[in-house]
């Protein structure tokens, strides 16, 4: 089969088990991401395009948050339907480390992606938790936890451990502190650092804004 139609059913198979999912983690941040994926990419150069896009497609395809914590349901279902495409035994393993690596682990837990496909994969998922999508993703999905969206008496937390940061019930506007305002110096490329700082400055901005608000100064 011709790779572009490998990742043509790849995006079906994402789209139809990911459609309509109301946590941030649906399909549409699947296909933003596999776009925003193909973009740094092509600026960046010397990546397999293939492996990119079939990375991005599925790396949300059984996240853990949504496994009863188990983390090998992701990439066990990935591995298992791009055997059915006939997709080599090499790329398959460079797909699945994707899918093993692209998530945040806690502030003070090192992931360092190693493969060049990776990096762009894990800054374009990092780039759709930032920015007004960010915020939009993080608001839906603390909504779908039952959390409080602000507590002025509860802190924020840096995790040491994943099992930390799994385990983690904080409000909304603490998981800027905990992960996404952290996310601006992760970022692996040079493009995504670029698009990093602009979506970081709004983030920061809307913060400010809330902070008035809450404390009646606008
Ligand atoms: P990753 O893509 O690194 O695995 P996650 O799936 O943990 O990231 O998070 C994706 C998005 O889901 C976050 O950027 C955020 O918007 C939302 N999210 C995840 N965990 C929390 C949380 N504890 N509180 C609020 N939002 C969260
Ligand atoms: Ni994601």
């Amino acid at each position: 089969m011709k790779e572009e139609q490998i990742v043509k059913n790849t995006a079906t198979f994402v789209r139809r088990r990911l459609e309509g999912e109301g946590t941030g983690h649906d399909w549409w941040h699947a296909y933003r991401v596999w776009k925003m994926s193909l973009a740094i990419a092509k600026k960046e150069g010397n990546a397999d395009l293939f492996v990119v896009q079939l990375g991005a497609l599925l790396h949300d395809i059984a996240d853990w948050k949504f496994t009863g914590g188990d983390e090998s349901v992701g990439p066990r279902i990935a591995t298992e339907f791009l055997k059915k495409q006939k997709v080599n035994d090499k790329k398959i393993a460079q797909v699945r480390y994707i899918i093993e690596n692209v998530s945040f682990k806690g502030a003070g837990v090192k992931s360092k992606m190693k493969s060049k496909e990776g990096m762009i994969v894990q800054d374009a998922d990092r780039l759709d938790a930032l920015g007004a999508i960010g915020i939009a993703r993080t608001l839906a999905y603390s909504g779908y936890k039952q959390r409080e969206i602000y507590n002025p008496r509860i802190k924020p937390e840096m995790h040491n451990t994943f099992a930390q940061y799994k385990q983690s019930k904080s409000t909304a506007i603490n998981h800027f502190y905990e992960k996404l305002l952290l996310l601006k110096k992760l970022m692996n490329t040079k493009t995504g650092k670029d698009l990093a700082q602009e979506r970081d400055a709004f983030m920061r901005e809307y913060l400010n804004r809330f902070y008035d608000e809450w404390n009646g100064k606008r």
